[in-house]
């Protein structure tokens, strides 16, 4: 079954340690870091001093996003933050081989991401040097916005080259995922699933947004 990435994005800040302790009990699998540039998206979200701090709240591993122009300026930062992953956007990266490098040579997983009108072609060269390779399912920014339709066509291509290149490397996607879209992405192909406001949110607790989830995924399988 396609495993869970909650994203602190749309969590209560005031109460951090609570939010990730709840989510992990809940048993997510992964937790979802994003970071925001206020260029290459529009808001700013926080840096590595907040991944610093939350490496000491969580044993989950940290899937750390970077929504910013030139990441390779940040990666050691970010590693030495204790990132279990990072990934870098296509359209954010000049030199994104070298990116890719470095964030290895950091001795972290190295993960691609592509906007939702990026054409995915990146991904045939790419994937043998990828740990985990992302399909944003929204335009990249915000938490809470709607699921892009057409992003399961896209993961059924991607699982395709991913049987073939990179057997190993993780899919995941991001953005609008809750209980009627995980069932859509999960069968397109999905591994991983960012999940934000559908776990963070007013209307249930984390524990039962997990469950309602995890159902949703069960129902579908
Ligand atoms: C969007 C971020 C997402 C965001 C997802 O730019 O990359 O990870 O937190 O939030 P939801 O699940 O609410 O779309
Ligand atoms: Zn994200």
């Amino acid at each position: 079954m396609s495993k869970l990435a909650p994203s602190i994005l749309t969590a209560d800040f005031g109460n951090l340690a609570g939010q990730i302790a709840a989510a992990e009990e809940a048993g997510a699998d992964y937790l979802h870091l994003d970071v925001m540039d206020g260029s290459f998206v529009p808001e700013i979200s926080f840096g590595s001093g907040i991944v610093k701090a939350v490496r000491r709240m969580t044993e989950l591993p940290l899937d750390v996003h970077l929504m910013v122009r030139e990441p390779e300026r940040h990666i050691g930062s970010f590693a030495k933050a204790g990132a279990d992953i990072i990934t870098v956007h296509a359209e954010a990266c000049l030199h994104l081989h070298r990116t890719l490098s470095l964030i290895h040579e950091h001795g972290v997983q190295a993960g691609l991401a592509v906007n939702p009108l990026t054409p995915l072609d990146v991904f045939l060269q790419a994937l043998p040097m990828l740990d985990l390779a992302l399909v944003m399912s929204v335009n990249p920014g915000y938490g809470g916005q709607s699921f892009i339709d057409f992003t399961p066509g896209r993961l059924e291509t991607l699982r395709s080259w991913r049987n073939e290149l990179s057997p190993e490397c993780i899919i995941e996607v991001d953005g609008g995922v809750n209980t009627v879209t995980a069932p859509l992405v999960a069968s397109a192909g999905a591994d991983l699933l960012v999940v934000g406001s559908a776990v963070y949110n007013d209307r249930g607790s984390v524990a039962d947004n997990i469950r309602g989830l995890r159902q949703s995924l069960q129902v579908s399988a």
